[in-house]
Order: C-alpha cells, then sequence, then structure tokens
C-alpha cells in the first residue's frame, strides 16, 4: 500500500491551489477533535474559537448528535436521496416545524439548497426577484454572503468581488447601523432612495441583511433598528431576506438572530451549524405566499445528505434538552466582562463589540493592520485557534462553541488577554 507522508505540510503548500485560506493561519495537520478542542499530529491541544466558522455550535463530535448518526448509518440508512421522501427529511422538518417554528409563531416553507450557504443565498435572492418582478436589492457594507455570483453581488469586501470577473450587478449598497459610518441614518437613507423621484434608484425586490456582520467585523444591528427596517420593508412590499448562516442556530443567544428583535423575516437562510455535526446542509424558511417556484426550478444533487437531517434533528433535540439557551447567558456575560473590564482597559483605542457568543475585539484605529494579525498568531503559539474579520482583518472574532466548558472558556481568555498584552507591549517598547 502507498505509503503517505502525513506529517508534513508541504503536500497542500506544493499541490495545493494557492486558494486555501484558514489553514495559513493554523499551518499544521489536525487530527483529532472534542467539543472546544482540537488535537494536532503534534499531539497538541488548542482551543477552537473558530469552530470551523461558526458550523460547530454544539461542538466537535457532539456525543447526543453522534450517536443519531451512528445508528443511523449501522441500519443502513439512505445516506443520498436528492429531494425524494425520505423518513430523516420528514423528521427534521416536522420537528423543527412543531418545537422551533411554531411555538415562534412563525409560519415557513421549508426549502432545501445543496448544500453551502451560498446557494441559499442564491436561491433567496431568485425568488425574492422571481415573486417581485423587480431586479434590484439593497444590501449593506460590510455584509458578507457567499462566493457564487449572486451572493458574491451582495457582499461588498472588494478582493472577493474583484476575483468573480464579471460585472456585480443590481446591487445598491447602504451603511448598516452604526458600521464604517458612525451616527449615520441608514434607515432614512433607503426611505429617501424609495421616495426621492431623483434618487436614481429603483425599489428593490429585497434588503438582505445578517443581524449580526460576523464576517464583516462583528456588529450588532440594535433592536429598534431592525424593527423600523421590517417597517420599511412591509411599507414598501420589499421581501426581508435575513441571512443567519452564521448567526443563527444559538449564535446571539436564541435560536433565530432576529428574535430579539421580534420580527419575522419573509425569507430565513440557514446553513452551518444547522446540521449540527458540521455536515454540508442549507435551507431556506419563507413565507408560504412567497412559495412560486415550479418544480426543479432551483435545482441540486446534494440537497438529499440524509445525514444532515438526522443531525439537523438531533442537534435541535439537544438544543432544547440542554436549555442551552439559559447555559449561554453566563458564559456570554463572562466573555463580554473578560473583553470589556481586563481586555479594553489595555489601550484606549480597543473597541469591543458583541452579542451572544459572538464578540469583537477591534484593532482598526490603531495605525498598523498588522496587529491582529500577531496577535493570533502568538494565540496559536500557545494553544488557541481564533480569526481575525472585518476591514482588512483588524478584529479579532471570538466563535467558541456554544456548550464550552467554563474552565475552557477561562484559558482560552486567558491566552486572548495575554496575548495582546504581549503585542500592545511590543508596541510600546519599538
Ligand atoms: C452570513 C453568511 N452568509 C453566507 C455564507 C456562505 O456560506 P458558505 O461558505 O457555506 O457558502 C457565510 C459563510 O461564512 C456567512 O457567514
Amino acid at each position: 500500500m502507498l505509503e503517505l507522508e502525513t506529517s508534513s505540510v508541504s503536500v497542500f503548500e506544493n499541490l495545493e491551489s494557492n486558494v486555501r485560506s484558514y489553514c495559513r493561519s493554523f499551518p499544521i495537520h489536525f487530527c483529532h477533535a472534542k467539543g472546544s478542542l482540537l488535537q494536532g499530529e503534534n499531539k497538541k491541544e488548542y482551543i477552537d474559537f473558530l469552530m470551523a466558522a461558526g458550523s460547530l455550535n454544539y461542538g466537535h463530535n457532539n456525543d447526543y448528535i453522534k450517536e443519531q448518526v451512528l445508528k443511523y448509518i449501522s441500519n443502513d440508512g439512505i445516506i443520498q436521496g436528492l429531494d425524494m421522501y425520505t423518513q430523516p427529511k420528514e423528521e427534521f422538518i416536522s420537528y423543527m416545524n412543531e418545537t422551533l417554528l411554531k411555538p415562534r409563531g412563525l409560519d415557513y416553507k421549508f426549502m432545501f439548497c445543496g448544500p453551502t450557504g451560498t446557494n441559499a443565498v442564491e436561491a433567496a435572492l431568485k425568488l425574492a426577484r422571481n415573486v417581485t418582478k423587480r431586479t434590484g436589492v439593497f444590501s449593506f457594507m460590510g455584509g458578507y454572503h457567499g462566493m457564487s455570483l449572486g451572493s458574491l453581488s451582495v457582499t461588498s469586501c472588494d478582493s472577493h468581488r474583484n476575483a468573480s470577473g464579471v460585472d456585480l450587478n443590481n446591487v445598491t449598497f447602504i451603511p448598516y447601523e452604526d458600521g464604517y459610518l458612525k451616527n449615520f441614518d441608514s434607515l432614512n437613507y433607503i426611505e429617501a432612495l424609495l421616495n426621492d423621484t431623483h434618487s436614481g434608484a429603483s425599489r428593490p425586490a429585497a434588503i438582505i441583511l445578517e443581524t449580526v456582520q460576523a464576517e464583516g467585523g462583528v456588529f450588532a444591528a440594535s433592536k429598534e433598528w431592525l424593527v423600523r427596517l421590517r417597517q420599511i420593508c412591509d411599507k414598501y412590499e420589499i421581501i426581508l431576506i435575513c441571512d443567519d448562516i452564521q448567526v443563527g442556530c444559538g449564535r446571539t443567544g436564541t435560536f433565530f438572530s432576529f428574535e430579539r428583535a421580534n420580527i419575522q423575516p419573509d425569507i430565513v437562510i440557514l446553513s452551518k451549524s444547522v446540521s449540527g455535526y458540521g455536515f454540508p446542509m442549507s435551507m431556506l424558511l419563507f413565507k408560504p405566499e412567497l412559495d412560486i417556484w415550479k418544480p426543479a426550478e432551483h435545482n441540486g444533487t446534494f440537497r438529499g445528505f440524509q445525514l444532515a437531517f438526522i443531525g439537523g434533528k438531533a442537534a435541535l433535540e439537544y438544543y432544547h434538552n440542554s436549555n442551552l439557551e439559559e447555559t449561554m447567558v453566563s458564559k456570554s456575560a463572562k466573555i463580554e466582562r473578560v473583553l470589556r473590564d481586563e481586555i479594553a482597559p489595555l489601550n484606549s483605542l480597543i473597541e469591543i463589540r458583541g452579542i451572544g457568543m459572538i464578540w469583537g475585539i477591534d484593532f482598526g484605529k490603531f495605525n498598523d493592520v498588522s496587529i491582529p494579525g500577531k496577535i493570533t498568531r502568538r494565540c496559536f503559539e500557545n494553544g488557541l485557534i481564533i480569526e481575525s474579520a472585518g476591514r482588512k482583518d483588524t478584529v479579532i472574532k471570538l466563535l467558541p462553541a456554544l456548550v464550552i466548558d467554563d474552565e475552557t472558556l477561562d484559558r482560552a481568555l486567558k491566552i486572548l488577554k495575554e496575548a495582546i498584552a504581549w503585542q500592545l507591549e511590543q508596541i510600546t517598547t519599538n
């Protein structure tokens, strides 16, 4: 049998495309993972504050979810079923409807897309355009919605957009609440675009947003702003699309991120943690009156990955049975306390933002954009995997598992604080 050299990263560096990204920050082999911990081939343990970019909210190899998946596999359950009727899909839909949607007064149809987040974003944009017979979409500066052409057109980051090779049209970008522009009333601006006969903008099919911009640098919209946005969409009959791919599934403290404002989007996009176990899955939930799809108008081979349905139902069971929303409260408070009381005072230029279990430490006011990278590298050396996001990657983004235990959380925050203090010390001594 061919012996593979497993301990070298040179295979990747020599043979895998330059397009690879996360591995550049963490250039070792990873082999085991449990809960909030990853193990490298060097047997070194790393606390994971990236959690596969938010696709493992319930931890690596969550015992309960694993048990359901293994049971299903050992019974030779169908694994790939296109969009045919299967028991795992039926159970997932029924369980989510009964335990998650109905108690929240949400009346939505389910649509499975295939199988990455960006594909569901494509489907949402298509649907909104076909329902309204309008072409334009409003999106927000700092928003991230994926890499395929439709999703890229509503994603703001220029380095991603420039790689598209074609014009990305029909989108108007609006400043996010308290984002790049402080104290700018974006919603007044939207109303001006819609009312002023000289605005140059047509009424859009949809407004798409993340209620917390994650890749954009952790900006959380206020409840009041979200309520007003919903009212504007109602008034002008614009479809409100909430991209909950990264900040749904409990990340902000409630299952859906928009719950805090008590609003109902017309279309909700879920992916990442919805399958519970890191399995690829993406889906839309939308108001029944929008369901004008004709059969097969948005198809995809891998919409039928049954393990994602098994994992997804098990994840919801776990979510309810482990009282995750309650147990998260003290963890979120601890993170906020350490960031505000111990890390922010290290330098007055540091800004802290966040909600629930997503937090950002913004170094954008320092005139050296290399600072966050040096801090995350130091964290990695000391056993913490954490990435930066936002404009010029100046925001260190904390994305721990929702189920992280207190001791591990304390340890991670200590590593982070030490790395920041170390880097700030270097700046002042140089
Ligand atoms: C808010 C949001 N939308 C869409 C996407 C795209 O999802 P995927 O990478 O699975 O295509 C992401 C990925 O990070 C995301 O965070």
